[in-house]
């Protein structure tokens, strides 16, 4: 799921850091046993998230769409040493997976996973959030930004996945049948026109947009 040139990716790939550990573990046990071990971030935008995380250097970090773990993890690497993680994913049969390589981080007491819709569990929250990942359903993307506007607090981030989604966002005409293309189209649209943000489309694997609440 990448934009880019194969050859330029791999170009990319060779002159980022490299993940290791746990995470190598996580990567390749999804590709093993995963219908969609696509959705997972990987080895580069994984670096990246790690990297914002630790420039941020958050308290508290909300990610929506916990899949395997993977980008759990990264964020945690730029976590305050009191900080907290809270993933929602709506997928209860990865609770056992979850336990595990949280557990193996060593991260089970910096991550609570809720598991439910995040449509639901949102507004829920009664927490200011440094850090917000935004990477589940693209039909509720719009939802989840005006969500975790009202979460993170001013001069917090929200970070985006797949702004780009394989470059369909090009599209002119609007394909109703395409519905998840309409909805990132909508998103990133929304996030341009909003002036209590700031916000950057960074082109990195499917794309994504680092916003900063400004007001
Ligand atoms: C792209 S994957 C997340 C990948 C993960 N953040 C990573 O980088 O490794 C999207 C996840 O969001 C979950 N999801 C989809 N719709 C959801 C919803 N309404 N509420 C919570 N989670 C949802 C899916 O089950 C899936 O695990």
């Amino acid at each position: 799921m990448s934009i880019i040139p194969a050859g330029i990716n791999e170009y990319i790939e060779n002159h980022s850091s490299k993940a290791g550990g746990i995470l190598d573990k996580i990567e390749r046990e999804t590709y093993l046993k995963s219908i969609y071990p696509r959705m997972l971030s990987g080895n580069l935008q994984g670096r990246f998230i790690a990297m914002v995380s630790k420039m941020i250097h958050p308290k508290l970090i909300l990610e929506i769409g916990t899949f395997t773990g993977y980008s759990a993890i990264c964020l945690c690497e730029g976590l305050a040493e009191s900080g907290h993680l809270h993933t929602i994913e709506i997928n209860e049969e990865l609770k056992e997976q979850h336990t595990i390589i949280f557990k193996e981080a060593g991260l089970s007491n910096k991550i609570t996973t809720h598991y439910g819709d995040a449509l639901e569990i949102l507004p829920t929250f009664n927490l200011q959030f440094d850090l917000i990942f935004i990477d589940a359903d693209k039909i509720n993307y719009s939802i989840y930004f005006e969500q975790s506007l009202s979460l993170v607090r001013k001069g917090g981030f929200i970070l985006a996945d797949n702004v780009l989604w394989s470059g369909k966002v090009l599209q002119e005409k609007n394909d109703k049948t395409d519905k998840d293309t309409m909805a990132v189209k909508e998103f990133n649209d929304l996030v341009q026109n909003d002036n209590r943000v700031e916000n950057v489309m960074i082109p990195l694997r499917d794309g994504m947009s680092l916003i900063q609440k400004i007001c």
